[in-house]
């Protein structure tokens, strides 16, 4: 273990006694020793943040050389990030990497987008009495960003708040999951490197309890932005009061495959998307609704399709599916699991846990009482649900409390027309799994997924005000 990292504060790395210790998820061994915040650190933080605001406003173009910047040094040091994902992470090497290339993507986007940030023309005068006048928006910047990250992407979705935070004019306070604050230490030395200006990101490591409730209790933050499970969601929401929100939150994700789709290629996307990254994902399908007249074809070949998922150390290169991020969440699948055969289900393959891995599982006979139904796994477990009646499982589907994104297989474009105009969801995703995502699309739930979208242009909207200006000629 070489990795020593410390916290990164207007501009400076600072060192603090208290560390924290991060495993390498699949070994167990310490992978890193970071630097913890206390009360003093946070508060130098976004006191650094609010300096930084509003001395010094970075024009567009320059945002735009300092993220594009960013984009091309993780390129050069691919390598090093992916080993950090593998590490901290425990996810396959080729989805770290694949994560990698993604979050080069999203900075790019986000400094492009950093030249696009325009407001619109309002006709005024087209009001009797404002004949004299002209109108139009700009958008500003919404000041000192709070971006709360969780350990399932840690530098994707940190991308994702700090590259369209910092391209909309804001500064930064990130506190990245306590898992994986690795990867976020290692961005913020290319951000230095890029030439950001000193306190428009810092990072701070620590629990939510201390170190994410002391940031929601600041009043200096004006924009929170958070993924993670819907219950500190809600926290959040409770504890930040009018300030803005943005909130990427839990799923069911519920897949569709009809009598009409092409069972093999529904299969083979399914068997691959419900158990890569052992299932961490908000989008990962865990509720397959099976019409009843392709249900055995379905299963056999889901089945089959799953004999070719590796399981195991994610530095192998064929590996698909590693641990989860800890042992105490694995057993809380596996108790998941076994409380669901308890109930009645039916185990088609897996459900054994060694460690923090858990095996692949699929499981049939299921009811929507079960909470491998109703709640988030966010583990290697998909259910089957057989349907007769599209309309009806689409009702069914729509009774989870959740709705970030969903799927349909289907070869019939009524049907498709119908799922889309009907499946509450924030993105629905046809002849394909709830999980497709590229980072220049809206992303983002209804009811409690959260609210506001992510994806750079989206972002920046959500991170900025509209602010009108009238001229009196
Ligand atoms: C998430 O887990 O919400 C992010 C999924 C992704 O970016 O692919």
């Amino acid at each position: 273990m070489n990795n020593q990292l410390n916290l990164f504060i207007d501009g400076e790395w600072i060192e603090t006694n208290d560390k924290l210790k991060v495993l390498n998820k699949y070994s167990g061994e310490t992978y890193a020793e970071v630097s913890k915040a206390g009360e003093r650190e946070v508060n130098k933080a976004i006191e650094g943040a609010e300096k930084a605001f509003k001395q010094e406003e970075l024009p567009p173009y320059k945002r735009y050389e300092i993220i594009k910047k960013v984009s091309e040094l993780l390129q050069e040091e691919k390598e090093s990030f992916t080993d950090s994902i593998i590490s901290e992470a425990g996810k396959p090497r080729k989805q770290a990497s694949t994560e990698v290339d993604r979050a080069i993507q999203t900075f790019e986007v986000a400094a492009e987008e950093a030249k696009r940030i325009s407001g619109q023309g309002v006709p005024v005068e087209a009001a009797p009495g404002s004949e004299n006048r002209m109108a139009f928006t700009i958008r500003v910047p919404v000041g000192v960003v709070g971006a709360i990250t969780p350990f399932n992407f840690p530098l994707n979705l940190v991308a994702h708040k700090i590259g369209p935070a910092l391209a909309a004019g804001n500064s930064v306070v990130l506190k990245p999951a306590s898992a994986t604050p690795v990867t976020s230490l290692k961005l913020a030395q290319l951000f230095a490197k890029a030439g950001l200006p000193k306190g428009y990101l810092q990072v701070i490591i620590g629990s939510g309890s201390e170190v994410g409730k002391q940031m929601q209790e600041d009043e200096r933050i004006s924009t929170y932005t958070f993924t993670g499970s819907a219950e500190i969601g809600l926290k959040l929401k409770q504890n930040t009061g009018l300030n803005k929100l943005i909130l990427e939150l839990g799923n069911n994700s519920p897949v569709i495959v009809d009598k009409d789709a092409a069972i093999d290629k529904a299969a083979e996307t399914l068997a691959v998307a419900g158990f890569a990254y052992a299932g961490q994902t908000c989008i990962t399908p865990q509720r397959i609704y099976v019409h009843q007249n392709v249900l055995e074809e379905f299963q056999e070949k889901l089945l089959d399709q799953m004999q070719n998922l590796k399981v195991g150390d994610p530095f192998d290169e064929d590996t698909v599916v590693g641990p989860l991020i800890s042992e105490e969440e694995a057993k809380r699948v596996e108790n998941w699991v076994d409380t669901a055969v308890q109930a009645g289900a039916n185990i088609l393959t897996g459900g054994k846990r060694e460690g923090a891995m858990y095996e692949p599982t699929v499981l049939s006979q299921v009811t929507k009482d079960m909470n491998v139904v109703s709640k988030e796994i966010f583990g290697p477990v998909v259910t089957i649900i057989p349907y007769s009646d599209l309309q009806s499982c689409i009702s069914e589907v729509n009774e989870s409390p959740y709705g970030l994104q969903g799927g349909i297989f289907t070869e019939n474009l009524d049907t498709a027309f119908y799922a889309a105009r009907n499946v509450k969801v924030g993105g629905l995703m046809v002849n394909d799994s709830s999980q497709y995502r590229v980072d220049l699309m809206p992303y983002g739930g209804v009811k409690d997924s959260g609210w506001g979208k992510e994806g750079p242009k989206f972002s920046i909207e959500e991170m900025t005000e509209e602010r009108l200006i009238v001229l009196n000629l």
